[in-house]
């Protein structure tokens, strides 16, 4: 089976890593890739949103299964491009139709489908142009901190809590008048949540579903869980507050509940689903739905996957995913993301990266690199993420640490806290 991939990211890498570990799997290619998804395959410089460019490299490389990494391409329909397309049309894609990706795609679809389905959410209300009069009305009425998120996909910056009415208001005002384009011709201001968040990811073919390891992701910049936001600074794997007893609450009030909305509107959904909860005193609640696998969270839940990760793909290409099982490792993951200084704000990028090799017992996926004159440079804001595992979440981190301390590039910052709320 030769598999093609679409992405460059670390969640890409982990990817690659684990399919070029299957004896079922001969070639992999990753399109566009970096410098870490060439050690398990090839690059292909083809942009994931050119679908005729696609086209053309799943026809020249006789690729058997298509996997999507990123958001993007699934919520512009990549999925519905191959089904259209006679060429294409019998080489499954692992990640869901454009319908089904709104979950991801329309915060105010995702808050209409669960409040349909009973899934435990945070009330809301949605508002747009005119009716701006009375979101600011509606907001005045609320108590802080306000949750104010653009209704469409706005590159992880669409989501604004606000401490203070004044910030607020301006918020929504800049949404509706246009900050994020065409993403925030709705706006959804909901109650906010106070509790633990955590990420769970279940692969489906439509009907069932296997449910992949869970993890926890840091997403401020700075230690302390202070700074800005970031697409995640590291995380661990497994959560040690998500025991049986939440996960059966997570498997019955939210996974099958959501599998089973999806069939019940008539909407395939083949591919991940990444479910952001919280963790309201026992009770899980869904933020966000995410139509992929979440950066950094792959990193630690893909290398704690012990059975072999193509078996589920083929599951799901095969429509025959009840009859397949995953074998988990019971060990610790752990991975600390290396930045590029100024992420998540400016940042240079060709920085050359050295220590690469010095590595040992963790393992280096990239996110934001890419091979040039022969070096490995930064081409991202988040760098390399050094994954390890152990008996302990705290050894599992020393061996990421020690390993993070070898590799070196200008203006190079990592987060030292790393799963500092989860330790004994
Ligand atoms: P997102 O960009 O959708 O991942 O959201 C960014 C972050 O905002 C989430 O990870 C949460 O930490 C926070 N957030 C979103 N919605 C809520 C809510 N209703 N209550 C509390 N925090 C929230
Ligand atoms: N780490 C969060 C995400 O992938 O969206």
């Amino acid at each position: 089976m030769n598999i093609l991939i679409l992405g460059s990211g670390g969640r890409e890498h982990a990817l690659s890593w684990k399919l070029s570990q299957s004896k079922r799997v001969t070639k992999i290619f990753t399109a566009p890739g970096n410098a870490g998804t060439v050690e398990s395959g090839t690059n292909l410089n083809v942009d994931p949103g050119n679908f005729k460019a696609v086209k053309k490299a799943v026809l020249d490389n006789r690729i058997d299964i298509v996997v999507v990494g990123p958001e993007a391409p699934l919520v512009d329909g990549i999925h519905d491009f191959f089904i259209a397309d006679a060429d294409l049309a019998n080489i499954p894609v692992i990640g869901p139709s454009g319908a089904a990706a709104r979950l991801e795609g329309s915060k105010d679809y995702a808050k209409e489908f669960m409040i349909r389905y009973n899934i435990p959410t945070a009330s809301y209300k949605t508002f747009d142009h005119s009716t701006l009069r009375e979101a600011l009305h509606h907001i005045r009425s609320i108590d802080p901190p306000y949750v104010i998120k653009a209704d469409g996909l706005a590159a992880g910056k669409g989501v604004i809590i606000a401490e203070y009415l004044l910030e607020a208001e301006r918020e929504i005002e800049a949404i509706l008048g246009g900050k994020f384009g065409a993403a925030g011709n709705k706006v959804v201001i909901e109650q906010f949540l106070k509790g633990i968040e955590l990420s769970v990811f279940v692969i489906t073919d439509g009907d069932s579903y296997v449910l992949l390891p869970e993890a926890k992701d840091y997403k401020r910049a700075g230690e302390g869980d202070t700074g800005l936001n970031t697409g995640g600074m590291g995380a661990i794997s497994p959560v040690p507050f998500a025991d049986a007893a939440f996960m059966e609450k997570v498997k019955t009030r939210i996974i099958e509940p959501t599998v089973n909305g999806l069939k019940q509107d008539g909407i395939s959904y083949k591919g991940f689903i990444f479910f952001g909860l919280m963790n309201v005193k026992g009770d899980p609640y869904v933020i966000e739905y995410n139509a992929r696998l979440g950066d950094p969270e792959s990193e630690v839940i893909i290398p704690r996957i012990k059975s072999d990760l193509f078996e589920l793909i083929e599951g799901v290409a095969k429509g025959d995913l009840a009859q397949r099982k995953i074998e988990t490792d019971e060990r610790y993951a752990s991975t600390v993301m290396i930045a590029s200084g100024g992420y998540p704000g400016d940042y240079h990028k060709g920085k050359v990266i050295s220590g690469l090799d010095t590595v040992n017992e963790s393992v280096v996926f990239h996110a934001g690199t890419k091979i040039s004159d022969n070096k490995v440079v930064t081409s991202g804001g988040r760098v390399l993420a050094i994954t390890s595992l152990g008996k302990t979440i705290d050894e599992a981190l020393q061996i990421s640490y020690r390993n993070a301390a070898l590799i070196n590039f200008e203006d190079m910052f990592y987060r030292k806290d790393i799963g500092f709320d989860l330790k004994d």
